[in-house]
């Protein structure tokens, strides 16, 4: 279905959908993470005739699962700033939307998803409050986020590249990432902010799993690193660090921990009046 295109808003994401890289990130992603949502999602009972909102839709594999899931009498929209990869997905209603900007369809929604969004938007609690006010009485708010704690190495070559692992994720994170507005300690605090919300049956689980140079895992945290290169050299690391970055994470020696991710659930009142 084509997008409802939009003029882009101003937002403060940084990584680019639409580039080759976020191509190549938006690919890898479901890989790594649909197991774990899906869970999370098909705990809700989301099935057919479920309206669905997608937000932050990415590469579009979870708007396509809930479109199999809501069935040909249920609705699913799917909202992103870049919306190429959602053309051509059957049953799926498409909007090129910055979000901070409200919705673009008021809903009501049985169902709302959000994966790896809020935690980039200096803005998310005003989102989450679109998003609860958003949701058709009984209906579920599903987010998916990263935590502060981050992928770390566990065995490197050297010495040197153990400590130039920890020193890329450090500066990427605590000096790149939260420049641009994104907090990592959202993922453990959002469930707080349901239930203030209003949302009843508030449920998260965390979720990691180890890597290996040269898997999906850290061929992904490669590609975000190649995706803040230049802020990257900015603050300090030099060309020879990140190519050898580069390289650590396509070699067997390397191991370590990803991210660890969030998934957490929270359902609105069936009697309504549960946002706040
Ligand atoms: C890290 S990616 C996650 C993609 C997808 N949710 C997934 O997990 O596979 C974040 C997505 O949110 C989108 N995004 C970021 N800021 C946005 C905004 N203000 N409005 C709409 N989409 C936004 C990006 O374009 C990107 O596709």
């Amino acid at each position: 279905m084509s997008a409802h295109a939009e003029p882009e808003g101003s937002t403060s994401y940084l990584f680019d959908t639409g580039s080759d890289l976020g191509d190549q990130q938006m690919r890898v992603m479901p890989v790594l993470l649909d197991p774990l949502t899906l869970d999370v999602l098909d705990a809700t009972g989301v099935g057919p005739g479920a309206r669905c909102l997608e937000l932050g839709a990415g590469g579009g594999s979870i708007a396509r699962a809930l479109a199999e899931r809501a069935g040909p009498s249920g609705r699913v929209v799917a909202v992103d700033l870049a919306t190429d990869y959602l053309e051509d997905i059957p049953g799926v209603e498409v909007y090129r939307h910055d979000i901070t900007q409200g919705l673009p369809d008021p809903g009501p929604f049985d169902l709302i998803h959000a994966r790896l969004v809020l935690l980039h938007l200096p803005q998310r609690l005003e989102v989450l409050r679109t998003l609860v006010d958003a949701l058709a009485p009984g209906g579920w708010l599903v987010l998916g986020e990263y935590s502060g704690r981050l992928p770390y190495a566990s065995a490197a070559p050297t010495e040197d590249e153990l400590a130039l692992f920890d020193r890329v994720m450090d500066i990427g994170h605590h000096v790149i990432g939260a420049g641009a507005g994104q907090s990592l300690r959202w993922a453990h605090e959002a469930p707080e902010h349901l239930l203030n919300a209003g949302l009843t049956n508030v449920h998260s689980r965390e979720y990691s799993f180890t890597t290996v140079g040269g898997d999906t895992a850290c061929r992904y945290i490669d590609l975000l690193v190649r995706q803040i290169a230049p802020p990257l050299l900015s603050a300090g690391l030099s060309e020879g660090q990140l190519t050898r970055f580069h390289e650590l994470m396509l070699d067997p020696r390397f191991r370590g921990w990803f991210y660890q991710f969030v998934g957490t659930r929270g359902q609105k009142p069936s009697s309504g009046g549960a946002s706040g």
